[in-house]
């Protein structure tokens, strides 16, 4: 099974979890993690899966707008906050935009504040709706992954990222055996 993880981030809160969720899929698969300003529409060649995560930005997925917002907090001279490399670059948007039609599974999965979602907005729902225009099904609900008022991963999270990835990989080997004895 190939997985192809791509993340948005620019405090690292959403890579760390792309890179727990990879290693939730064990050595029996093979997942690659990649940043949404490297992952080129031909890096789903021969996927299986496709796991999309960003930062939720006001309400939802990042902007242009909301990045720069992002990188002034980080520049605070009392930030505590580190841009990850790259992160100035496109967002989750920006690649959707260019991305053709697909027909495999996918998974959305966001990072947000720790509240009720209904407050609190989630990027994972905008990044869903984007993979079923784009023709993907997708293999689990969106899933988010919580932090601390200062921006920090809540104790656990990587933890549920790791057996997110597990089941996502169970749930997309069950599709497959599924698909291959139905043809
Ligand atoms: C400009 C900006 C806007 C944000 N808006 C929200 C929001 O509306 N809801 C929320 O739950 N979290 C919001 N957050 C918090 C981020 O979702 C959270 O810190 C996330 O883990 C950042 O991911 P990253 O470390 O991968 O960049 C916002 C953060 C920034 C910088």
């Amino acid at each position: 099974m190939k997985a192809v993880i791509i993340y948005e981030s620019m405090f690292g809160n959403t890579r760390t979890i792309a890179n727990a969720i990879a290693r939730g899929f064990g050595p029996g698969s093979e997942a690659v993690v990649v940043p949404v300003g490297k992952a080129s529409p031909e890096l789903l060649d021969g996927a299986d899966l496709v796991v999309v995560g960003g930062p939720t930005h006001v309400h939802g997925m990042s902007r242009a707008s909301t990045r720069k917002g992002a990188v002034q907090t980080a520049a605070k001279p009392d930030s505590q906050l580190t841009l990850v490399p790259g992160a100035e670059g496109t967002g989750l948007r920006e690649w959707f935009a260019a991305l053709g039609r697909e027909n495999f599974a996918a998974a959305a999965f966001d990072t947000r504040l720790d509240g009720v979602a209904m407050l609190t907005g989630r990027a994972s729902k905008g990044i869903a709706r984007l993979l079923r225009q784009h023709g993907f099904t997708l293999a689990a609900s969106p899933k988010s992954f919580l932090v601390t008022g200062d921006n920090r991963l809540r104790p656990g999270e990587e933890d549920r990222a790791f057996e997110w990835g597990r089941l996502l990989s169970s749930k997309v080997v069950a599709m497959k055996l599924a698909a291959g004895s139905s043809s």
